[in-house]
């Protein structure tokens, strides 16, 4: 039953538990999960019945059964939630599963009121039952709201906040200058210079790995691990979120491709949670550990503790888990960031050349771009904030889940509703970015300097409580390598018949994230001196390494 209190709805009565019901027969499977959603679809109907007053909000109809199983589309989802958000009239919508409820917000006031200001109710994430089939260890960014994901987030946080990102900024800028040489060194693969980079550092901060090199194997297992990630299609939204007893259903049924997809990129997972921490053990028994390396830093509390008869609670499968939550969540969305800078760079050589000018006027030619260049470059920040807002890497963010009722504008959030932001709406919505699709830096800039006075983006790196811990991290990176590319290359269409540059749109995956898939580009030395000067200042930075 349903109370209010101060505005709230308080709840009284338990909402029906997905929990999932141990191995089983086949048959048994199914028709417990048809059990199981009849009785959750019931309980649910009295609950609202009880209080005809508070209504849920609105969304297209659903079906007998099935409710909103097929309605939801599958990809590009959120295009669809916005529309539908247009449609009925409402920015916040409502669907219903086989006894999974999940919202979509759809406009930033929503997501600010519900998962900022009411972040307490809204902190949970869904079960991930088709992650936990493709057999992740304990990872922040899955964990649901409890004591395992405060111990978590306790530990992986404190490295990631703003004032101690600072300690790897000398290794950002190294890795910055070494993606610029791999650009113009091997133009064709810059792809995987992007990669390198964006590897390279969360590779150093969790495990003290090193890159060496294009083909390092850890570039390969990362990419694995981002494709196994970002086309598993949107976070909780597979058959087996929704009705977690089918993940038993064989995997040839062909409504379980989601299943096979688990199955088939599982042992990527694995790889990428122990192959790393091996190396990086066996790095640490061969020298002296580096406490500032997270995987060296927690293994030396651990082995203190046990060697003084203290308990762990952060555990050897905890530490494996944390160090690759810091690889996965942090490579491949920097490297995707600036895949998209590149193309949107290429796209629209008036911004480039904007940009440019504006590294001349700060660092000159003569030199390359430095940390205390990077609080001047505003026109390049402006050009990271257009492209976060073109295109969120996460258009429907990673889900939250509420674990209270909750009433909003006059609607009933039942507990344990999944809760999707639509960011990629919020960050279209015609209302508050004049021609939301043009790629348009200045837009930010007062109506005085010749912009619109547009606010800047917001709900990249979610929203609340969970909040992405490394966006300070990710932030610099993209700054100092943004910083480095204006300074060093020069990037068009690649060429057409004609010798001149030839437009194309590339080709884009919205399955989960919203990836632009390798395209080719035209890169080349933006200035004499670009290639001498990053020969020059890596030598310098090498022999600094070597000399202590
Ligand atoms: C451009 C780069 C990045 C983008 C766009 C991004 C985006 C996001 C988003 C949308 C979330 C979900 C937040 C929510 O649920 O409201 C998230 C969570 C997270 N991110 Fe990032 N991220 C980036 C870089 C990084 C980096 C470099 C790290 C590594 C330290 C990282 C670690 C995490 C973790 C651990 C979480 C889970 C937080 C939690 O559930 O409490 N991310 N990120």
């Amino acid at each position: 039953m349903w109370a209010h209190k101060g505005g709230r709805a308080m709840n009284i009565r338990e909402t029906p538990d997905l929990a999932l019901p141990g191995p089983s027969s086949l048959v048994l499977a199914i028709i417990g999960a048809i059990l199981a959603a009849l009785v959750s679809k019931i309980v649910f109907r009295e609950i609202l019945r009880g209080r005809k007053q508070i209504r849920l909000p609105p969304g297209p109809p659903g079906e007998f059964l099935l409710g909103h199983y097929r309605t939801a589309p599958k990809d590009g989802a959120f295009k669809q939630y916005a529309k539908w958000a247009k449609e009925y009239k409402s920015d916040v919508l409502f669907f219903e599963t086989f006894g999974t409820r999940w919202i979509v917000l759809n406009s930033l006031k929503s997501a600010v009121e519900l998962l900022e200001k009411r972040g307490s109710i809204y902190a949970d994430r869904p079960r991930f039952v088709m992650f936990e089939e493709m057999g992740w260890s304990p990872t922040l960014t899955w964990l649901r709201w409890g004591p395992k994901y405060h111990l978590h987030r306790r530990v992986l946080q404190p490295p990631f906040v703003k004032s101690k990102v600072a300690q790897y900024a000398a290794m950002q800028r190294r890795e910055a200058l070494v993606c610029c040489k791999g650009m113009l060194d091997d133009p064709l693969k810059w792809v995987t210079s992007v990669r390198r980079f964006s590897v390279a550092v969360v590779l150093g901060i969790a495990y003290g790995l090193d890159v060496d090199g294009h083909s390092s194997p850890w570039i390969k297992l990362a990419e694995d691990s981002a494709e196994a990630v970002g086309k598993s299609g949107p976070p909780g939204s597979s058959i087996m979120d929704l009705w977690p007893s089918t993940r038993y259903l064989p995997e040839w049924l062909p409504f379980m491709e989601r299943l096979r997809y688990a199955h088939t990129w599982r042992s990527a997972i694995q790889r990428i949670t122990k192959l790393p921490f091996k190396a990086s053990v066996r790095k640490m028994q061969n020298a002296t550990p580096d406490r500032d390396v997270f995987v060296h830093n927690r293994l030396a509390i651990h082995a203190e503790n046990t060697q003084k008869g203290l308990p762990n609670d952060f555990n050897i499968e905890d530490i494996k888990g944390a160090a690759a939550t810091i690889l996965i969540a942090g490579n491949d969305t920097t490297a995707a960031t600036v895949t998209l800078l590149t193309l949107y760079l290429m796209q629209n050589p008036a911004v480039q050349r904007k940009a440019q000018d504006e590294i001349d006027r700060v660092v000159g030619r003569d030199r390359l771009p430095s940390w205390d260049d990077i609080p001047q470059l505003q026109y390049a920040r402006l050009v990271l904030h257009e492209t976060y807002r073109m295109n969120p890497l996460s258009p429907l963010g990673i889900p939250h889940a509420s674990v209270a009722d909750d009433v909003y504008d006059g609607m009933l959030i039942p507990k344990g509703t999944v809760v999707y932001p639509n960011v990629w709406a919020m960050m279209h919505d015609e209302a508050v970015y004049a021609r939301p699709f043009c790629f348009w830096p200045e837009r930010y800039l007062s109506v005085e300097e010749g912009g619109n006075g547009e606010p800047l983006p917001v709900g990249n790196f979610g929203f609340g409580r969970r909040i992405c811990i490394g966006r300070s991290l990710a932030e610099n990176s993209l700054l100092i390598v943004l910083a480095t590319m204006l300074a060093t290359v020069e990037i068009q269409f690649p060429p057409g018949p004609d010798g001149k540059p030839a437009a194309f749109e590339p080709e884009w995956s919205f399955r989960g994230q919203a990836i632009v898939l390798p395209f080719k580009t035209s890169i080349s030395s933006r200035t004499d001196k670009a290639r001498e000067l990053l020969d020059a200042e890596l030598c310098a930075l090498d022999k600094d390494a070597v000399t202590g």
